[in-house]
């Protein structure tokens, strides 16, 4: 374990702001690299955290021309929910920049010129699809065309979802662009290339070599398959309107491309973060966070200095990007460190299927805070039991209530509310003394010791979900040791063995409140301020911290129980959500054949007023309504029932065709018809006037 170091930069993936993130993401990158960053810190090691939106690359204009908006509107908003998601979650962030400012573009266009003037990056000229009536050059999520593969019809210019295949638009069959809907045509266009190929076996000793025992075997194997593949050459430009600007003259409409800025980003943000500090202006660095006296050229240690250790928390579908590409840029620049390890997440998949924010399946971050604004915590813990670090994972809402209820409330939050109540009612809510041990206390207390560098080796490893499980097996010892010594019943007879006995239990549920900050930081705090606990840091922990006479703060509940009736509602929301999504993407009905104004003017149709209305008997559609159309009140039978209770509709004005021929339904003559919207899934609404018109109006 190369834990010798004592600067640390930590980075987590820069998440696209195009639209909110799912608790998937959280489970992939954020929460292990915010365990990883606490656990660091009360090491006392000097590190930096960075992450920020990712704000370039097509999929920003894309989602501007879904919600009709501009790019710069789009990255605004949602930079400020994702922003404000990680900070309610507990993310720790030094910083949480973003790839639009000013001070990335430069650190980019820098980097980008670096490789230039080195004579690293290949000009190319190539044929590119155009979209003729656009004006612009497609990028490859702007073309569909059907998948040469397995025939889909809607396969994208890089990828077809259907079967799964990467494809490149040349490869589609039938191409069309998504901005016009016509073929595109071949165009030649310039671009700058990185030669991947030239550094493979740079990257075999790297990777293959020196990282084959400390990185994970799912990064490894995929970094090796990527390599064995044989690496090709990479454009790091792009033709598009939106990105930053390719920082040389010719370069009209080309932006570098997405892959090439964001990770330089992690540098942007560190140097923005040491900006900020000098000039002693915070904008979109931590608040809580003070280095001391920093100089602004302070952020080269982290990304220069080779005493520094460099890690890179992502998803799996990111691991090229970590692993391969960047690197080679950092490499060839001569200047920077590499990352030291990229300890890559699987995907968690949502109750039995992947999780999607634009199927609908998904539960996104400023959702849970919003239906459990009290419990970040409670996430935290079902994720972190839960991380996909060796395979996909899945989230159920049955687990996250389980987790809850049976580990968090009665195990952790059980054990120290009882030992915290216990002193209030027997000792005044003072530590008692310690007095002379038992084998019981004494295995108890030598098994406390074992803790820290049992969590610490699987932290050090990557590990979260084990690291998580021994904080929770240290909740689990202390449960044990109060069955096992049971001092409610010796109150009467041994009030100083009571003492001894809470002692020991308040010393394990101090240590508790220090060890679990990585994982529950808002528990950590409400423990601590229980326990009336200055911060303490991570080596003292395994001891016994809390000294006799100390008075205790206020015992309250750490964690509640989450009844059957919020689990049922929340798996409700999400069979709605995705029924709801499916909907809207379904295509509406083709139009009719055209007709003539004469057809058109022939029908009838007023406003009319229901004035009463009824179930009519053996049938589950109809109702019986008597509609005041201001020529008369008549009998109309409307098949609504399903969607209008009786009660509601009177009163209601309505629309309605009253020269339609007069037929009999279930032996009533029905003189007219209601008009109705039906949506794409058949539910019906009634058509009425935005204000109240008298009965009779007219529709023309
Ligand atoms: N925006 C990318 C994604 O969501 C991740 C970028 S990570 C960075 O997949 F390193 F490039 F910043
Ligand atoms: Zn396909």
């Amino acid at each position: 374990m190369s834990n010798h170091f004592q600067r640390y930069t930590v980075t987590a993936a820069l998440p696209y702001a195009n639209g909110p993130k799912h608790i998937g993401h959280l489970a992939g990158a954020y929460i292990p690299a915010d365990v990883y960053v606490r656990y660091l810190r009360l090491n006392g090691k000097d590190v930096v955290f960075v992450s920020g939106s990712d704000e370039h690359g097509t999929a920003i204009p894309n989602q501007a021309l879904k919600e009709n908006t501009t790019s710069w509107a789009i990255i605004d908003k949602y930079d400020a929910q994702i922003r404000d998601s990680f900070y309610k979650l507990g993310m720790s962030f030094d910083i949480y920049h973003r790839t639009s400012e000013p001070i990335h573009h430069q650190t980019s266009q820098e980097l980008f010129l670096n490789l230039f003037h080195k004579g690293l990056l290949n000009e190319e000229i190539s044929e590119q699809y155009f979209d003729e009536e656009a004006k612009v050059f497609l990028a490859d999520r702007y073309i569909m065309g059907t998948c040469p593969r397995c025939g889909h019809p809607d396969a994208y210019g890089d990828q077809c979802e259907k079967c799964g295949s990467t494809l490149s638009p040349r490869e589609l069959i039938d191409p069309r662009s998504t901005l016009s809907g016509k073929p595109p045509v071949l165009r030649p266009t310039k671009h700058w290339y990185l030669p991947l190929q030239n550094y493979e076996n740079w990257l075999k000793e790297w990777i293959l070599v020196s990282h084959k025992e400390d990185w994970k075997a799912n990064v490894y194997g995929q970094c090796k398959s990527w390599i064995d593949g044989g690496l090709q050459p990479r454009a790091m430009t792009r033709d598009l309107d939106w990105g930053i600007k390719v920082p040389l003259p010719d370069a009209d409409g080309k932006v570098l491309y997405v892959w090439f800025d964001a990770p330089i980003g992690y540098i942007s943000a560190t140097r923005a973060l040491f900006q900020e500090m000098a000039e002693g202006v915070k904008k979109f660095s931590s608040p809580q966070r003070d280095f001391g006296k920093v100089d602004k050229a302070d952020w080269k240690k982290y990304w220069q200095d080779e005493e520094t250790k460099l890690v890179h928390f992502i998803g799996k579908d990111n691991i090229v990007f970590h692993c391969i590409i960047f690197p080679i840029m950092l490499h060839v620049s001569g200047e920077y460190i590499l990352p030291d390890n990229v300890p890559a997440n699987e995907f968690m998949n949502l109750e039995g299927d992947k999780m999607s924010t634009s199927r609908g399946w998904s539960i996104e971050m400023h959702e849970y805070i919003e239906d459990f604004p009290d419990k970040p915590d409670v996430l935290r813990y079902a994720l972190l039991t839960n991380l996909p670090e060796t395979k996909d994972s899945e989230f159920t809402w049955k687990d996250f209530q389980a987790k809850n209820n049976n580990e968090l409330v009665a195990i952790f939050g059980n054990f120290v509310n009882r030992a915290l109540v216990l002193t209030q009612k027997y000792f005044d809510n003072k530590i008692p003394a310690l007095g002379s041990l038992t084998e019981i206390d004494k295995k108890a207390i030598l098994e406390l010791k074992d803790f820290p560098s049992r969590i610490e080796d699987s932290i050090e490893g990557y590990r979260f979900r084990e690291a998580t499980a021994l904080v929770m097996d240290l909740a689990r010892l202390g449960n044990k040791y109060l069955a096992e010594t049971e001092p409610w019943k010796l109150a009467k007879t041994d009030l100083p063995r009571v003492g001894t006995i809470l002692n020991i239990a308040l010393q394990i549920s101090a240590n508790l409140a220090v060890l679990v900050e990585p994982f529950l930081p808002f528990t950590s705090i409400k423990l601590k301020k229980m326990l009336q606990l200055d911060s303490f840091v991570w080596q003292q922990a395994g001891n016994l911290l809390l000294t006799e006479g100390h008075t205790l703060g206020e015992p309250k509940l750490l964690f509640e129980k989450i009844e059957d009736e919020v689990i049922a509602a929340q798996i409700r929301k999400l069979n709605d959500k995705k029924n709801a999504m499916e909907l809207a993407s379904q295509p509406v009905e083709p139009a009719k054949p055209e007709i003539s104004f004469d057809d058109f003017s022939k029908m009838d149709i007023r406003i009319g007023k229901i004035n009463t209305a009824e179930r009519v008997e053996k049938s589950k559609k109809l109702l019986r309504l008597q509609v005041d159309t201001g020529l008369d009140v008549r009998t109309v039978m409307s098949g609504i029932a399903e969607y209008f209770s009786p009660e509601e509709l009177v009163g209601k004005q309505v629309t309605i065709l009253v020269n339609l021929a007069p037929r009999k339904i279930m032996g009533v003559e029905s003189q007219g018809m209601i008009l109705m919207a039906t949506d794409k899934d058949g539910t019906l609404r009634l058509l009425q006037p935005t204000e109240p018109v008298s009965p009779g109006s007219k529709i023309s």
